[in-house]
């Protein structure tokens, strides 16, 4: 292919991660730098993950552009996006500089497509998976010798969350202390191998209404909740140090009731803030209260639920545990999609006699799909890509 048409392409895929110690309040908005540390599990991009593919080419011309699922996203006027961007391409620039015989991509116009293997519409925050599929695609693209952690930097700028999105297993952002968020990445805790039979059952509720966007929403909470401070500055701190080291004890009930807790103390500093913001639903209660019972009929906490900006539940339980948790909601929730796949394969239908009948009766009507996963790996380079060779965008099906 002859010098100017080549279009350069570098595709990944990232995970989605669902977080045990929860962000929310940022110290500095312009850097996205956070009130306090916080600690998730990567999901298996089985059942979710962003695709994307970062081309360049001098026979492109025009703005930058990403399209996302066939769409085309406006990132011109997007801080967070031109930041990424921005930082990624002085990181190829002083390349470059070193090395004179690489080609000049740092001056060519970037072509970026993505798909998610999820319906939109599930209302799954796919921001994380997203900024982390972008910054790892440009990386690759431009052959940058960053680390995952270095790279979880400029994650980081896209949106919090997506930082932590950049490795696979457990993985903590630490909030750091330094003005410049120098020091503000995400760090493996432990690899998914450590405790690979870590699940998650994600209950979507069919929601109606979207609640308060998180980056508002966190925003309200540092400026008006009087119970804040004692979170960022206490609570979340001494549950970090307990939840790691359960983590590498592979102590699921200390894991458990803390995941219970920081979603709890999450929750309660967004009704503490003014105007209080509810992201939680009698949907999401009857969820609570199943795993509740779950966890009293086994004498012992094998189950634990956490509830990002908006209704839907996550639960983590461990695979052993799989007829008493999963079982369980597919007994109550058997026609919904979502009861199949690598990780839904042993879930069998399990009486579910103790669970009262309101909460049933809420689950019943108020959930409309599941999705059966578990820890998985970080982002994957592949070969599919989403541009043809001659910078063409292919479009995706599904
Ligand atoms: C409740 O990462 O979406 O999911 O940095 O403003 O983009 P921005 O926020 P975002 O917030 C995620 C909040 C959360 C908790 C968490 O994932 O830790």
């Amino acid at each position: 292919m002859s010098g100017s048409s080549q279009v350069y392409r570098a595709s990944t895929t990232a995970p989605v991660n669902i977080a045990v110690i929860k962000y929310w309040g940022k110290r500095d908005t312009a850097l996205n730098l956070p009130t306090n540390s916080s600690l998730s599990v990567t999901l298996s991009q089985k059942s979710l993950r962003t695709h994307t593919t970062a081309s360049c080419s001098e026979s492109f011309s025009g703005p930058d552009s990403l399209i996302l699922n066939n769409e085309p996203e406006d990132i011109q006027s997007s801080k967070r996006t031109q930041a990424c961007l921005k930082h990624l391409r002085s990181l190829r620039e002083q390349l470059e500089a070193k090395d004179a015989s690489l080609p000049k991509l740092s001056k060519l116009t970037l072509r970026i497509v993505s798909s998610n293997n999820f319906p939109t519409a599930a209302g799954l925050a796919s921001s994380a998976a997203g900024f982390a599929a972008l910054v790892r695609a440009i990386a690759d693209l431009y052959e940058l010798p960053q680390t995952p952690q270095e790279l979880s930097l400029i994650a980081r700028q896209g949106s919090g969350s997506a930082c932590r999105s950049l490795m696979g297993g457990y993985v903590a952002w630490r909030a750091g202390t330094k003005e410049d968020g120098s020091d503000s990445i995400a760090e493996e805790v432990a690899p998914m191998s450590h405790w690979p039979e870590m699940r998650a059952l994600i209950l979507v509720v069919s929601a109606e209404k979207k609640g308060v966007p998180s980056t508002a929403g966190m925003q309200t909470t540092v400026e008006t909740s009087t119970l804040a401070p004692a979170r960022f500055n206490e609570i979340v701190p001494k549950r970090m140090a307990e939840i790691e080291k359960a983590i590498q004890e592979k102590d699921f009930e200390t894991f458990a009731r803390i995941t219970m807790q920081d979603s709890n103390s999450f929750h309660a500093i967004c009704l503490d803030s003014w105007p209080p913001i509810h992201y939680l639903n009698d949907v999401s209660r009857a969820a609570m209260s199943a795993v509740e019972t779950a966890n009293r009929k086994a004498g012992k906490l094998i189950c634990a639920y956490t509830f990002d900006a908006g209704p839907n539940a996550v639960i983590y339980y461990l695979a052993e545990h799989t007829h008493e948790v999963a079982g369980v909601f597919r007994s109550v929730l058997p026609r919904l999609p979502g009861w199949e796949g690598e990780f839904a394969e042993q879930i069998r239908p399990n009486e579910y006699g103790s669970l009262d009948s309101k909460a049933l009766m809420t689950l019943k009507a108020g959930i409309s799909r599941v999705i059966c996963t578990g820890v998985g790996g970080g982002p994957e380079k592949i070969e599919k890509h989403l541009v043809d060779e001659s910078g063409k965008v292919v479009r995706v099906e599904g």
